[in-house]
């Protein structure tokens, strides 16, 4: 064969390939508003950017006629490119093959870009839309999906790992993702979950759509197994471009530096009003949150689940932060099971990637009752101040307000290794809050007073003196636990300056085969 004919073979091969399971099938993918497995990997990586790889890999199996069903590349699309100039690897499942379930060439083809990406120290992004293991290869296809395990394992905390759910993900299928460090999940066109409705209802009785059982509200508010739910693709892929560019490419590079134009020193007056004079009221501390990081720009994540604790990546001066505040907005900001789920996990993901941690305290406390000790608030809540005390990137811990009790000591405190740690003039840092301490402390006195009004101006005065005495930051300022009180309106600038002077902190936890953190 002339070469001009070999050219020609591999460009019909090519196009061929790309064709996936036919015209038929991709109209209709996109008949349900849903873009091809090619279209996804198109609009995420810099354009001209991709690099395909086992484009020709086809299926081995003869079971079931299917040695008579062959397209190439068998389903899922994968290699590398570019976000931003910088190196991702990426696969995406193509369910107009075969539904994109996965055989035991799709895994190997997944395996490989798995692989490369550990070895460059690279992200690593799947897009996920299949109807879970290839029905006719049998045990092959739970091998594949094992072998992808065992390396989401091993590249977590080495490389980021981010899943988009665009379509099906549903039995040991969700695994993977779940291994990863961030979910994101579209509106109506997608779902998760172990066990779907059919067998949900003829195992336990229940009745339940798919949307509810395991549709990305369900996960973003709910489980809390999606960090993020997006109305369409286009917003998710964006989305996952915006978050690669505060995280680095592994765990050995800093976070990536830019240039910041936002001033340093910016003032913000507004913040010396933002607490309300009355301590049970509440304010939004995202607002608090966009008025100290470069530009105002944040990416919360979670931002519907466990609403009680904000978490997300923010800039300061141009280098990349993680920020973990209180909200008393939501709960009064308590800390509860599911915050200190999702604020140890994104603790821990910081540390292990190099970002920075700024704390934002205002916290009353632990959720009390039955349903939280029953459902081990203890165990949840002592994830995240295992996550705290173990990180060793750069801590900056502000208190804007409450602080009480075994909170106080959760939420970056000094003794857990909190670098820098101030607190506003409104700070209130104790044991607990004034109501509580003279209940406790003067309880049989109260009781004792029969008069009403005598009663309510002799628990007025006790608690007003234990505010003067406590829930101010001098008591803990007076100890060091506190570095310095200052003017809630030049935060931006203390916490620039304190994490400039902290970029170079070394800090070491002793030699270990892991930790044994309370899961
Ligand atoms: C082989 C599959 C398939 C599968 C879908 N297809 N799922 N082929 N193995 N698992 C094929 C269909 O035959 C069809 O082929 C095409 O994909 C599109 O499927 P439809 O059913 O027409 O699409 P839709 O109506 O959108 O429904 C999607 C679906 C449904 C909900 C995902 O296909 C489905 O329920 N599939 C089976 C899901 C399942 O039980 N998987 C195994 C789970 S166990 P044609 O040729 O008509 O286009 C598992 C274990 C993993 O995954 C364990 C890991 C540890």
């Amino acid at each position: 064969m002339a070469i001009e004919q070999k050219i020609q073979e591999l460009l019909e091969k090519r196009i061929e390939a790309k064709k996936g399971g036919g015209e038929k099938r991709i109209e209709s993918q996109h008949a349900k508003g849903k873009l091809t497995a090619r279209e996804r990997i198109d609009l995420l990586l810099d354009e001209g950017s991709f690099e395909e790889f086992d484009m020709f890999v086809t299926h081995r199996s003869t079971d079931f006629g299917l040695e008579k069903q062959q397209y190439l590349g068998d389903g899922v699309v994968t290699g590398h490119g570019t976000i931003d100039g910088r190196v991702v690897y990426v696969f995406s499942q193509d369910f107009t093959v075969f539904g994109g379930s996965l055989s035991e060439t799709f895994a190997a083809k997944i395996c490989k870009v798995m692989d490369q990406a550990m070895k460059v120290g690279a992200p690593l992004i799947g897009i996920n839309d299949s109807g879970g293991a290839r029905i006719q290869e049998g045990v092959k296809s739970l091998a594949g999906y094992a072998e992808i395990f065992q390396r989401n394992i091993m590249a977590s905390g080495v490389i980021p790992q981010i899943s988009a759910i665009f379509g099906p993900c549903a039995g040991g299928a969700v695994y993977s993702p779940a291994l990863t460090d961030f979910v994101l999940m579209s509106e109506q066109s997608s779902y998760m979950f172990v066990t779907g409705p059919k067998v949900t209802k003829t195992v336990t009785g229940e009745d339940i759509t798919t949307e509810d059982l395991g549709g990305a509200w369900v996960h973003g508010t709910k489980s809390g197994v999606s960090h993020f739910v997006v109305t369409n693709e286009e917003e998710g892929i964006l989305l996952i471009r915006k978050l690669l560019s505060y995280l680095p490419q592994n765990n050995l590079e800093d976070p990536p530096l830019v240039e910041c134009n936002d001033p340093i020193n910016r003032i913000e007056d507004g913040l010396n009003q933002i607490i309300p004079d009355n301590a049970n009221k509440p304010y939004d501390v995202t607002d608090i949150i966009h008025a100290i990081v470069d530009e105002g720009e944040f990416l919360e994540i979670h931002r519907n689940y466990a609403k009680n604790i904000v978490v997300g990546f923010a800039k300061f001066n141009g280098m990349p932060v993680g920020i973990v505040a209180n909200q008393p907005n939501f709960l009064a900001g308590v800390l509860d099971i599911d915050a200190s789920r999702k604020a140890a996990r994104f603790v821990r993901f910081c540390d292990a990637f190099n970002i920075p941690i700024v704390t934002l305290v205002d916290v009353p406390g632990f959720l009390p009752g039955s349903g939280q000790e029953y459902g081990g608030i203890i165990i949840h809540g002592a994830k995240l101040l295992f996550a705290y005390g173990e990180a060793t990137v750069p801590k900056v811990t502000i208190t804007l307000r409450k602080s009480y009790g075994g909170a106080h000591d959760v939420m970056g405190s000094k003794q857990l290794r909190g670098d820098i740690n101030y607190a506003w003039p409104s700070a209130e840092i104790a044991v607990m809050g004034p109501a509580g301490a003279i209940e406790v402390l003067e309880g049989r006195k109260i009781l004792e007073i029969k008069d009403p009004e005598e009663r309510a101006a002799f628990i007025a005065e006790r608690e007003a003196e234990y505010r003067d005495k406590f829930a101010n930051p001098y008591e803990a300022a007076r100890f060091g636990y506190i570095d310095d009180v200052i003017e809630p309106r030049n935060t931006r600038f203390r916490v620039i300056r304190a994490l400039q002077a902290l970029a170079t902190k070394k800090d070491v936890n002793p030699p270990k085969k892991h930790s044994n953190i309370p899961l």
